[in-house]
């Protein structure tokens, strides 16, 4: 499994944002549109092999939202529709429970102390001066940590190192974390695709 996780320091919790005005009313929440879409979205299909957990920390308490690529449904490339569903998640109450809202779509209370997905594999968390990802990525999953326009606070960085993520950089430009999260994805299809050509390799030599 691939798991991105995106902060969003400013993101509203509340569904009373405007669709007509994504970034001005949402505390930037058209940035998450827009990774929700990198991380799933391919030329005929969605990615099932990912989950997608949004830090939303705009209101007075943060909530996450989590998005299951196995399960999801309605999902279109255009940042509105993603905007929408996740409308219906944020008027769903959140409580320490997932809840939900629309299929592969769940919301409950909690930041990202609370997710659950820490220890499952390698965490990397991306950052521009952080060591080439080419070296540092291995394996075709992970748990990939990304911050908003803001990036990520100090509290957050120092819980990262100690869960010992591995801190990696995509590349020498400082880009959009929906950018980054494409070229994971590529990355790891490769090294997909080359575990796949190794093991049929081995298949015909048999
Ligand atoms: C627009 S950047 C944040 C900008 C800048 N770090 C700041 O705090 O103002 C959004 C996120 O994308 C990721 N990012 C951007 N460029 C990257 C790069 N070259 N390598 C790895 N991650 C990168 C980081 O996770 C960053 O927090």
């Amino acid at each position: 499994m691939r798991s991105f996780i995106v902060v969003g320091n400013l993101a509203t919790t509340t569904p009373d944002f405007s669709l007509e005005d994504i970034p001005g009313t949402s505390g930037r929440l058209d940035i998450l549109c827009r990774c929700i879409n990198s991380a799933f979205v391919l030329s005929h299909g969605i990615r099932k092999d990912v989950q997608v957990f949004l830090v939303l920390r705009g209101g007075s308490a943060p909530k996450t939202v989590h998005l299951r690529g196995g399960e999801l449904r309605h999902l279109n490339p255009d940042e509105r529709t993603t905007a929408a569903l996740l409308k219906k998640a944020l008027a769903l109450e959140a409580d320490g429970e997932w809840r939900r809202a629309t299929p592969g779509i769940f919301v409950r209370a909690g930041d990202l102390a609370d997710l659950q997905v820490w220890g499952e594999g390698t965490t990397y968390y991306l950052r521009e001066d952080g060591i080439d990802h080419r070296d540092a990525i291995t394996a075709a999953d992970g748990t990939f940590v990304l911050g908003d326009h803001i990036g990520l606070s100090a509290e957050d960085e120092a819980f990262l190192e100690g869960l010992d993520a591995k801190i990696v950089s995509v590349g020498p430009k400082s880009l959009h974390a929906d950018h980054c999260i494409v070229l994971v994805n590529n990355e790891l299809d490769r090294i997909e695709a080359t575990v796949q050509e190794g093991s049929s390799r081995d298949e015909a030599v048999r």
